[in-house]
């Protein structure tokens, strides 16, 4: 955008010049009154510029552009933010049982803990469920049950159900415990196998698949997640902001894994995909060809 202020003092001299009648006429700097008590004069071109009257009026008017332009630059550049303090900011406003880590439950003795998709994506998942109403959702990679039981949760109050695969059977257990304290079991099915082969002989289609298991599956798996689809269904994909992490070297392949990952989701042309600074990043991708804009 050009800075309007750029030549605002000829423009506003300009302006004024074209303002003035031709015959207008202003007392040369200095002058004294004649004889009759009339101020010798000269055409207002020439002492423009000079003049006192119109000098007020150009810095007035200078002053009332640049706050214009201020207001223009607040309206058009975005305000920044601390990204850490945004995070903090965003989970205090979660419901008090999804901050709340604890809702997972029992994870048992040398039962290695998994990361959950946290309380951002579990809200955002919810919402996902209670304004799309799927009947059927699949989740890859349950873990303890965090993500089944806030899924679960949104399900029972719509009528749907949840079948999450989990290839840990000491995970599966747990998280069939804590599925059940929740009093979710007849909303939640765990199926304790590996998914790469249980999503090979399932029947869809299904409204929403979360995404959440091993990220060096992730690509291998989404033509199938795509069939398992129901047209216009969600595939919502965990983790998708790894590639932008700070990660030790040990994790620096998901990163690999992940940034083909969401190339293949930009580049799928039967997917509409946003990427959405929530938690370590979620995609939501609907199933549908990009509309005609
Ligand atoms: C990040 S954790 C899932 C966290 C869970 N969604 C939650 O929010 O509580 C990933 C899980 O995927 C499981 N997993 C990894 N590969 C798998 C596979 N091929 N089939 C099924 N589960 C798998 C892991 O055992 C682990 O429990």
């Amino acid at each position: 955008m050009a800075n309007p202020l750029i030549g605002v003092d000829k423009r506003l001299r300009a302006a004024a010049r074209w303002e003035s009648p031709p015959q207008r006429r202003c007392p040369p700097r200095g002058a004294r009154p004649t004889g009759d008590g009339a101020l010798p004069s000269r055409p207002a071109a020439a002492c423009i510029a000079r003049c006192p009257g119109v000098g007020m009026m150009m810095s007035t008017l200078r002053r009332r552009v640049e706050a214009l332009w201020r207001e223009r630059c607040m309206m058009t550049s975005r305000p920044s933010y601390d990204w850490h303090n945004a995070q903090e900011y965003i989970e205090a406003l979660l419901p008090e049982d999804l901050r709340d880590l604890e809702a997972v439950g029992k994870v048992g003795a040398n039962v290695p803990i998994q990361p959950t998709i946290g309380a951002g994506v579990a809200q955002l998942v919810d919402v996902l469920i209670l304004a799309a109403r799927p009947k059927r959702v699949l989740e890859i990679g349950t873990s303890a049950g965090y993500s089944a039981i806030a899924m679960g949760k949104a399900l029972r109050q719509i009528g749907g159900k949840l079948t999450t695969i989990e290839i840990d059977p000491r995970l599966a257990r747990a998280a069939g415990e804590n599925i059940r304290d929740a009093g979710l079991d007849t909303v939640v099915e765990i199926v304790i196998d590996d998914a790469n082969h249980v999503i090979d002989d399932m029947k869809g289609p299904f409204g929403l698949i979360l995404q959440d298991g091993s990220k060096d599956d992730y690509l291998q798996m989404l033509p199938r997640l795509m069939d398992l689809l129901e047209p216009y269904g969600m595939l919502v994909t965990d983790d998708v902001l790894l590639p932008v992490m700070d990660l030790p070297d040990e994790a620096r392949r998901y990163q690999y894994a992940l940034s083909l990952y969401n190339d293949a989701l930009q580049n799928h042309p039967g997917l509409q995909t946003v990427w959405l600074p929530v938690g370590d990043g979620v995609a939501v991708s609907v199933k549908a060809a990009r509309a005609e804009r």
